[in-house]
């Protein structure tokens, strides 16, 4: 793993045992990019890859030795904007007298051990120097001063390069940097089908896929929040890639706000896939001497197929971009009080629900939404972070007494940037919303949004947060969000810097993030935003699971988990037991089909348990049983996407562990089929020289077999001629190797 830099002829190459990343200051002083794929030999010269045709309908610039030259054609690493070069550009930048012309040449590089932190954003990062190394390119224009650092981090074990860019006014006047694309790629052809993941409230991360073809292709937010109806994560793949093989290019953005990402085919075929902080709205005054550091994104490659590529980001974002004591370990198997209670909370009723909890194995109680304020439905109370005395007369300090008394660690559900009209703090500083003069400011779920671009107001929210998680020794919190930005306009800020606000209100979250977890090192942070509107790789640095959505119904959860599945890794995926008929759909699954869903995540329950029937708290205790002593698997094992749920009546993943001795498969059916063929069910990721035992089946079976053949499914009629299959059934395979 390394970084080459030939200062002679201006070529990068960046590469570990499986990737390269190749580039090469081109002749009029641009950064080109000339290969991203399979690690190639290290050479002195891929000249031979830069293409220069001349081509009419196109502009030439001349490069200072009478040589003339289009960036039209050309692959670069961070595209100008306005001269020859008439695709989207890396980024643009207005000056004073409105000129909106870029040119970036370059100015230096330097390689640095490991990976220098980004002040004020979440990063991936290194433990070790020797686990990667870091090329920083310096490019700059001229004529404005912009300085532009492109930071490049290769890793020893990750197939992914990590990017980020930094903007420096060293010129003499205010510039106003209106696009800045954190990665920007271009690849010589458009062979490509491009896949995103979108949706909605409580059908989030769906996977769509279709051609490239020349124009642009685009998924955003706009919203203030990464979104439900979209993901900052795309995959370019072949058409012939599938699970198990084929090149496909990831493209993830470690933010949390507005963003874009997008695929664009030019006249050539030569496509640009770039993703970074949304351009609309985005208006960023840089004043001379300032600094703007932009979010990172990862490029992660395989040849090797989508299961591959996502394995990438699944290591890199547990090992390498989640924090804390929690990263490494097991998830505590949580009991939420939401669809249990909703606002009808009392402490007897909590304690109650707490210890049922307590006598069926669960290891974390929290108390979600209600607890403070006058917060007795959702019109009042958010922003008075303080116990209610309505609902708690003993005060909070001696429920969370109770529940640690009886064994258990103590979470609470905060949503910190919101404000209801119907507070002490809106009623003390009805300044401190997002809201522009002369309009009216919308409400979504009857509240308004804190201008987290202020400090005094993050300072004053932390304050209440530490307080509360002070008294409380809490172990966990659930950090909430329920609506988009709207009238984005700060008090603060004057008229030009409110293009700033969109991102500074991101660096505010981020800020308060930082804080609480810096001040409270062991809190078990787990984000949400109505379920996954604020699925992210940005807040994973802080808080290492996210409440993957607010749809609980096991079989909607199959396409929910399984489209996130491509991006994030399965400890990041906050899932539940819920109650039925379910909250959502009115849908009746059995309570082993919920758990075998819900055990490919953070695992927890959501329901009263002692509203359920012996028999099903048996289940329920069997349940928690298998997850402790199967959590590391599930939760740090190689997950594997096997059967899709966008493509037919039939899922099925499984979770193997690194030396390949045991595995966790579940398969899930979503209507019962009559007479049907005897399917086989296979597997994934074992070592086909390996014999394992598959539960529930005799005999032992290499890993070819499994993998190959595979067991059979179960057949819907048992001995005697009665049908022993229903719909919405499920069931889980442990697979172990024989020990010889
Ligand atoms: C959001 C969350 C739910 C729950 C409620 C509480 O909708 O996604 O899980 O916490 O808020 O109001």
């Amino acid at each position: 793993m390394g970084v080459m830099y030939q200062q002679e002829n201006g070529l990068f190459h960046l590469y570990n045992d499986n990737i390269s990343y190749i580039m090469k200051i081109l002749k009029n002083g641009h950064l080109g990019h000339l290969y991203f794929g399979k690690r190639l030999h290290l050479r002195d010269d891929y000249d031979y890859i830069i293409e220069e045709k001349w081509r009419s309908q196109t502009a030439y610039i001349e490069n200072g030795n009478g040589e003339m030259i289009s960036l039209a054609g050309m692959m670069q690493e961070f595209p100008v904007h306005g001269n020859t070069d008439f695709r989207q550009p890396a980024f643009a930048v207005r000056m004073e007298n409105g000129s909106a012309i870029t040119d970036a040449k370059f100015a230096g590089a330097r390689i640095v051990d490991g990976k220098p932190e980004l002040s004020g954003l979440p990063a991936t990062y290194t433990e070790d120097p020797g686990e990667a190394q870091t090329l920083q390119i310096d490019l700059i224009d001229a004529l404005t001063g912009l300085k532009v650092t492109l930071n490049y981090t290769v890793f020893e074990k990750y197939n992914a390069i990590a990017r980020s860019v930094c903007l420096a006014n060293e010129g003499k006047e205010a510039l106003h940097i209106t696009t800045a694309m954190s990665f920007s790629l271009d690849l010589p052809d458009s062979d490509y089908e491009w896949m995103q993941f979108s949706g909605a409230w409580a059908r989030e991360r769906y996977q769509y896929v279709r051609p490239l073809t020349p124009g642009i292709v685009s998924v955003g937010s706009r919203a203030g929040i990464s979104s439900q109806e979209q993901n900052p994560f795309v995959i370019l793949k072949r058409k012939d890639t599938n699970e198990e093989q084929g090149e496909a290019i990831g493209l993830s953005l470690i933010y949390s706000g507005n963003f874009l990402a997008q695929a664009e085919v030019d006249a050539q075929d030569v496509t640009r896939l770039m993703i970074g902080l949304h351009p609309d709205s985005f208006d960023w005054k840089l004043d001379c001497g300032e600094t703007l550091q932009l979010p990172e994104a990862v490029a992660a490659y395989t040849k090797k197929g989508l299961n591959d590529l996502s394995s990438q980001y699944h290591h890199l974002y547990r090992q390498r971009l989640c924090r804390g004591p929690w990263r490494d370990k097991g998830r505590p198997i949580l009991l939420n009080n939401w669809e249990a209670t909703y606002f009808d909370i009392t402490e007897e009723k909590l304690v109650k629900i707490a210890s049922k909890a307590k006598e069926c194995g669960v290891e974390l109680f929290v108390l979600d939404d209600g607890w403070f304020g006058d917060r007795r439905d959702d019109h009042a109370g958010l922003g008075d972070w303080v116990p209610s005395p309505d609902v708690l007369p003993n005060g909070i300090g001696v429920l969370a007494d109770k529940i640690h008394a009886l064994g258990l660690m103590f979470g609470l559900w905060f949503e910190p940037e919101m404000v209801n009209a119907d507070s002490d703090l809106f009623r003390a500083h009805p300044d401190w919303i997002l809201q522009t003069p002369g309009r009216e400011p919308s409400l979504g779920r009857h509240q308004l949004v804190l201008d987290f671009s202020r400090k005094e107001v993050v300072d004053c929210i932390y304050d209440m947060m530490a307080k509360v998680m002070e008294e409380t020794k809490l172990d966990y919190i659930k950090w909430d969000m329920n609506r988009p930005l709207t009238e984005v306009y700060s008090a603060a800020l004057p008229y030009d810097r409110q293009g700033e606000v969109f991102h500074r209100y991101v660096l505010g979250v981020y800020d308060l993030y930082d804080r609480l977890t810096k001040r409270f090192p062991d809190v078990l942070f787990e984000s949400c935003a109505s379920g996954g509107a604020r699925f992210d790789a940005g807040l994973l640095y802080y808080a290492p699971q996210a409440w993957t959505s607010d749809d609980t119904d096991a079989m909607e959860r199959l396409k929910i988990q399984y489209g996130t599945s491509y991006g994030y890794p399965v400890a990041s995926m906050g899932a539940h037991v819920s109650a039925v008929p379910n909250h959502q759909l009115n849908r009746i699954t059995s309570i082993d089909t919920r758990a075998n869903v819900a055990m490919f995540g953070t695992f927890g329950y959501e329901l009263d348990l002692n509203l359920l029937s012996d028999e099903e708290i048996e289940r329920v205790k069997a349940q928690i049983e298998f997850m402790k002593a199967n959590r590391e698997l599930l939760q740090q094992g190689d997950f594997y996407r096997i059967l899709s749920p966008f493509k037919g009546n039939e899922t099925e993943w499984i979770c193997v562990s690194a030396d390949k001795k045991h595995a966790i498969a579940a398969w899930f059916r979503v209507l019962n089929v009559v007479n049907g063929p005897v399917k086989k069910i296979r597997f994934t990721g074992l070592d086909e020289d390996t014999l394992y035992t598959v539960s529930g089946i005799e005999g032992t079976f290499y890993g070819d077999e499994l993998m190959e053949i595979g067991v059979p499914e179960i057949e819907n009629m048992n001995a005697h001629g009665r049908i022993n299959t229903c719909d919405y059934m499920s069931r889980l395979y442990e697979i172990h190797a024989v020990t010889m």
